[in-house]
């Protein structure tokens, strides 16, 4: 009999523990906000303290905070060594009261002085809490060394996992999303021990302090932001995406071609998004359709929707035609959710509504993992990419802090035939009728695709053959010689059309290039763009002797044609004026 009693219960106990025991930072913080959405009102969430949040939270919640940021094992006692932003103007809140001591040593890179913090562990387990819940970017990193001299320090069991290690020294970086920034000063007690790498993206992990976010343009049940992408043939397929209310939770696209009524039905797939400090529409669904067995060259309407939300309306696309037949297409520089942008790119379809897609050259939005910026892109762009297929390519704004584009490569479906190793859908190729498209995402290190842009551009028998990559690597600003030494090589040897780029905010194209060296003519070299969809401004504006053109500000767009053997390029501005051209015969 009392076995049946306490059955349950020690199992209930156990289960309890084995909760607590796994529960992260990031659920108690899901928990935390999602009370705060049904406490305050947003006037008052704008407005909490450290205190307050620190109040708020429950015992057992801040304990999780001020343990369970990092942990490791060691396998002898160590000497921990925590090194923070001394700009930082509240210490993590769990620091002094776990033990850390604040020494007078400092450890500096060109940017930040960091305060030195130690604090002595057994053999056994270390837990460290979080940053604090201030957004502060260059978060803390740690070093590890034996108490005992001699001893040999192993680490285990880190988590978060993936844990990279360096030796602390002068000239080793900490943050994996800006390895320039090297340590110029670190004490000699600390040197030679080992360090633990980390990324500026952390500084979120527990972000609460002036850190809610509204959007202008929050969802609906019926569909909005609809978008085509090309994730395979596009003779034969087309991608569409859309979102609504998280309360909408199936969803179809309809589509039929010109002048028939045989409507064909292609259910989509759903994920919830969810942008935790939103706090006027936190999740939304996102539909995704793969429409397949389409007959080339052919116009379709579709719309979007269910019954239960509602539909979109009716919009079209054509695909490919089967044969080589000549093809135009548009590129955008970075667009960072600007309305100039999305007025231009709104001109462009009445324009030249024979393109048969679009690219944006990365940098889509500022922070890319805001979706209230994504809201603010789909918004300005009025309904051109539910007509036109949009192939972006990720800019360092929309894969942040060495966080990753989760939000980008959510909102689109393209192709996942990029390098094995890296995340799919942001470096990729596709060929669009006689064109090889090799679309690299320069947010990853150049080595890790050197390879497989090789391979695109060896194994493709592509007529003309373009790279879009957001990093530039002819321009004045920036030092990209690394790309040019790495990749440039491979854009020579296959014989490269065009690179087109961005990021640098202004517009440049150059004379061929071959060999970091200026050619004849395009038959034997590369031709190096770079573009911009906003206003910029350059104070400075040093000769660049291998530009053919440049314009210090935008917004332009490229419009290029491609018949055969002929390419012609054109930059116009947004009323169309050509401001610059180009054409290139085989
Ligand atoms: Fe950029
Ligand atoms: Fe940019």
């Amino acid at each position: 009999m009392q076995l049946r009693f306490l059955t349950p219960f020690v199992f209930l106990a156990f289960f309890t523990f084995k909760l607590q025991a796994q529960t992260t930072v990031k659920e108690v913080l899901d928990g935390a906000v999602t009370r705060l959405y049904q406490q305050l009102t947003p006037a008052q969430l704008d407005t909490i303290s450290d205190e307050y949040i620190l109040d708020f939270l429950s015992a057992q919640e801040r304990q999780i905070l001020a343990t369970r940021y990092w942990t490791f094992e060691v396998n002898a006692p160590v000497v921990v060594s925590l090194m923070r932003d001394q700009a930082q103007k509240v210490p993590p809140f769990w620091l002094a009261k776990s033990g850390f001591q604040k020494t007078t040593m400092q450890v500096k890179n060109e940017e930040y002085t960091y305060e030195v913090w130690q604090k002595k562990f057994n053999k056994g387990t270390v837990q460290l809490g979080i940053n604090g819940f201030d957004k502060h970017r260059p978060v803390y990193f740690i070093s590890v060394g034996p108490q005992k001299k001699g001893d040999k320090v192993k680490i285990a069991r880190v988590l978060p996992a993936n844990q990279q290690f360096r030796e602390m020294k002068v000239g080793a970086f900490t943050y994996h999303d800006w390895d320039d920034l090297v340590l110029e000063e670190v004490p000699e007690s600390l040197r030679g021990q080992i360090l633990f790498t980390t990324i500026r993206g952390r500084a979120r992990e527990a972000h609460l302090k002036n850190a809610f976010r509204q959007t202008l343009y929050p969802s609906q049940p019926r569909p909005d932001q609809v978008v085509l992408n090309l994730s395979g043939d596009p003779k034969t397929t087309m991608d569409v995406q859309w979102r609504t209310r998280p309360n909408v939770t199936k969803g179809q696209v309809l589509y039929w071609k010109a002048q028939t009524k045989d409507t064909v039905r292609t259910e989509a797939s759903m994920i919830t998004i969810e942008d935790r400090l939103l706090r006027n529409d936190r999740y939304i669904n996102h539909f995704s359709a793969h429409l397949k067995g389409l007959q080339p060259a052919t116009t379709y309407y579709y719309r979007v929707g269910s019954a239960s939300g509602g539909w979109s309306e009716v919009a079209s696309f054509k695909t490919q035609a089967a044969t080589p037949e000549g093809f135009s297409f548009i590129w955008f520089g970075d667009t960072h959710k600007s309305p100039d942008w999305g007025a231009m790119a709104q001109k462009t379809l009445a324009r030249h509504p024979e393109i048969s897609f679009y690219s944006i050259i990365g940098d889509l939005v500022s922070t890319g993992l805001n979706r209230d910026e994504w809201d603010e892109f789909f918004h300005h762009s009025g309904n051109v990419l539910s007509y036109k297929p949009l192939m972006p390519i990720p800019g360092n704004h929309d894969s942040q802090d060495g966080l990753g584009a989760a939000m980008y490569q959510q909102l689109f479906s393209l192709p996942t035939n990029g390098p094995a190793q890296l995340p799919k859908e942001r470096t990729y190729s596709f060929e669009y009728q006689n064109a090889l498209f090799v679309m690299i995402d320069g947010t990853f290190l150049n080595h890790e695709q050197t390879a497989w842009i090789e391979q695109q551009l060896a194994n493709s028998k592509a007529k003309w053959k373009f790279v879009m990559l957001h990093f530039p690597p002819y321009n004045f600003e920036e030092d990209y010689s690394q790309i040019r030494k790495e990749w440039g090589v491979l854009f020579d040897r296959y014989h490269v059309d065009m690179v087109m780029s961005g990021h640098v905010h202004y517009y440049m194209r150059s004379k061929p290039m071959k060999a970091e060296k200026i050619v004849e003519t395009p038959k034997n070299g590369t031709i190096y763009t770079i573009s911009i969809s906003i206003p910029s401004h350059h104070k400075e504006w040093p000769e660049e002797p291998y530009a053919a053109a440049r314009f210090q500000s935008g917004p332009v767009y490229q419009h290029i044609r491609i018949d055969g053997n002929r390419l012609v390029y054109r930059c116009l501005d947004p009323d169309g004026k050509v401001k610059d051209e180009l054409t290139i015969e085989k």
